[in-house]
């Protein structure tokens, strides 16, 4: 079929929906919701059989659902209707939650189920849900859906026939259901607001005296702060700042000040956070207990087969110039521990997104250079990816329980084996951000494992990647089926098995061969001068393209049209096949 996926933007879950319905055959094209006459113009030249409208902030036009079935994916239970159906359902405690498929109707949200699927509903944050559960089950229904509708024969259930209709419609949730009350919330109450709130659109609060959004939670319970009240802020630690509830504390990462945009805590209140009282993790052993710690070690088996286990938890898996550093000498303590295999764990809900855009901007708001602090982050990044690449004592691999994007991609391909959670999206390419050439030496790691013309593909194209995708072009090496906890299970294993495998020495010998004579053919410090060349111009040159695009994203301005690469149907040579 043809199918049009209508939507707000080309989010991970809308990414996702595409490839699974391309990989079943359908042919697919995007339009981004900007208008009703944008829209009612890509109907006409795409002429689809369907419309799917994965993730949307607004009615579709009558004038398209009259004439066509449009299939709205609905974050919540059957029968749940509203603008914050995680919110509630997060905040309220459910255990259970869902994603229904309905019908595009006049009244939003209230047309026939055509599909649903459901979920144990974890203790997390919305954004980690959605981007997990809520886009599993997304699949799940809207593959049914459309297999429904292809039939032909399939008659969808108004949702007062429907049974295990539970749900029901609630409001947008508003600042005043979010507020903390510091002195009476306890732990478990802060966290669910913060949660719900989670990445968008934060919960309305006080810092250092100062109202803003705050974002980003994890709790403590290892430290005690006697002589200190409910609400009082008690310590910092790299970007956070921690602060007591009613019952303990919690940490709060990030923040967006009025005006501004979403920033680790300790950056957006760079002065007063530096007055407090410094909570420091000694080394990067994973600490016993509740506490955050962004960079963690772990390992598991012992003496000849023990494994190495580096987790590094970056809020939204950017990644700063201090962030690149201190990884990196995680990363070099690591490769002098007693282990032959040392897997790269990322974080759960993202590996890596690259450089971080959100600080590179920042620079702007302290009269510094956000071109001065692009090359500092790019060149941190390198310097970590080396320090992988370089890796001759052990062999590496990156394990991605969560999506990995432009430089991020690069950086997990620079171990020597990338295994990816089924469901896992990869973004391997940079143009996107106003044109980036990109480094993180993937003019070297890229080739070497998809050919030159797989990689100028991947660059031009500038698709997604699913996980069986990535391993089918040579991208990555293994799919592994299941949920983050299993796949976590999975990998463990699987690296033990090559600790203890016989050849593994032949295997460390081989790999350090091949690494010297790639080294001989063209040193790494070459292909990072070439592409580093090209980061300069964007960087500094008369172009401002990426200056422009990296505004854009971090201050989330609203597309005006849709990419060309996704909107097929308004490429000149595109023609509706016979
Ligand atoms: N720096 C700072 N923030 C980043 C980021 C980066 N490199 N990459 C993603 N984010 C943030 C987004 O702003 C968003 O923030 P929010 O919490 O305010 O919502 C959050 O991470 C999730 O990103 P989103 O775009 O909603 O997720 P997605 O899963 O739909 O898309 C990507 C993932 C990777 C395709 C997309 O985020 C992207 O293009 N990121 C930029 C990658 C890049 O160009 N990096 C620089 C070159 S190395």
């Amino acid at each position: 079929m043809r199918i049009l996926l209508l939507t707000h933007a080309f989010n991970s879950l809308t990414q996702r929906l595409g490839a699974e319905l391309q990989r079943r055959g359908h042919e697919i094209s995007i339009e981004f919701d900007i208008a009703d006459s944008v829209a009612e113009e890509a109907v006409a030249l795409f002429k689809p059989d369907l419309i799917v409208a994965p993730y949307l902030r607004r009615a579709i036009p009558e004038s398209i659902w009259r004439k066509h079935v449009c299939l709205v994916v609905h974050p919540g239970i059957v029968g749940d209707r509203g603008p914050s159906a995680l919110d509630w359902a997060i905040q309220g405690g459910e255990t259970e939650w869902g994603v229904t498929v309905l019908q595009a109707e006049a009244e939003m949200d209230a047309g026939p189920v055509w599909a649903s699927a459901g979920f144990p509903l974890r203790a997390a944050k919305k954004s980690s849900i959605y981007r997990n559960e809520v886009t599993q089950a997304a699949v799940t229904a809207v593959l049914q859906a459309v297999e429904r509708f292809a039939a032909g024969n399939f008659a969808p259930k108004p949702v007062a026939a429907c049974e295990d209709a539970r749900g029901r419609l609630r409001p947008l949730m508003k600042q005043a259901d979010r507020a903390i009350d510091w002195q009476r919330d306890d732990t478990v109450t802060v966290l669910k607001k913060i949660n719900a709130a989670d990445g968008f659109p934060g919960v309305v609060d006080e810092l250092f005296g100062d109202t803003c959004h705050i974002f980003d939670t994890w709790p403590e319970s290892l430290l005690q702060f006697p002589g200190s009240q409910p609400g009082d802020l008690v310590a910092r630690r790299e970007t956070a700042v921690l602060r007591r509830t009613a019952d303990g504390a919690v940490w709060i990462g990030h923040a967006k000040r009025a005006g501004d945009f979403k920033l680790p805590v300790t950056l957006a209140y760079a002065a007063e956070a530096t007055a407090l009282p410094e909570a420091k993790l000694d080394g990067w052993w994973r600490v016993d207990g509740q506490t955050w710690q962004d960079i963690a070690y772990e390992e598991s088996g012992s003496g000849q087969n023990a494994v190495g286990f580096l987790s590094f938890e970056f809020y939204n898996g950017a990644m700063s110039t201090t962030q690149c550093e201190r990884l990196q000498r995680a990363l070099a303590w690591a490769k002098q521990r007693p282990v032959r295999v040392l897997v790269l764990l990322g974080g759960a809900d993202f590996w890596s997104n690259g450089i971080h855009l959100n600080v590179i901007e920042a620079a702007s708001l302290n009269e510094g250079s956000p071109a001065d602090e692009s090359w500092n982050n790019i060149n941190a990044m390198n310097d970590l990816a080396l320090e992988l690449i370089e890796a001759g004592d052990q062999i590496t691999v990156s394990a991605l329980a969560g999506n990995a994007g432009a430089g991020g991609c690069f950086l997990a391909r620079a171990a020597d084996l990338v295994w990816v959670r089924d469901g896992v999206l990869q973004n391997p390419h940079y143009k996107n951000m106003g044109n980036l050439y990109g480094s993180e030496y993937w003019t070297y790691l890229l080739p070497r494992r998809v050919g030159a013309e797989g990689a100028q593909k991947i660059m031009r194209d500038r698709q997604p990647l699913t996980a069986q995708r990535a391993v089918e072009t040579g991208f990555s090496d293994a799919c592994l089926t299941g949920d983050t906890q299993a796949f976590r299970i999975d990998v463990a294993r699987r690296a033990m098995e090559i600790a203890a495998a016989p050849d593994l020495e032949a295997r460390l010998a081989a790999k350090r061969e091949s690494r010297a004579r790639d080294e001989a053919a063209k040193p790494l410090a070459a292909y990072r001068d070439e592409e580093l060349s090209h980061m300069r111009r964007n960087f500094y040159g008369f172009d401002p393209s990426y200056h422009v695009a990296r505004h854009h994203f971090v201050r989330k301005s609203l597309a005006s049209w849709t990419p060309r690469h996704l909107a097929r149907h308004r490429d000149l040579n595109w023609k509706i096949p016979a």
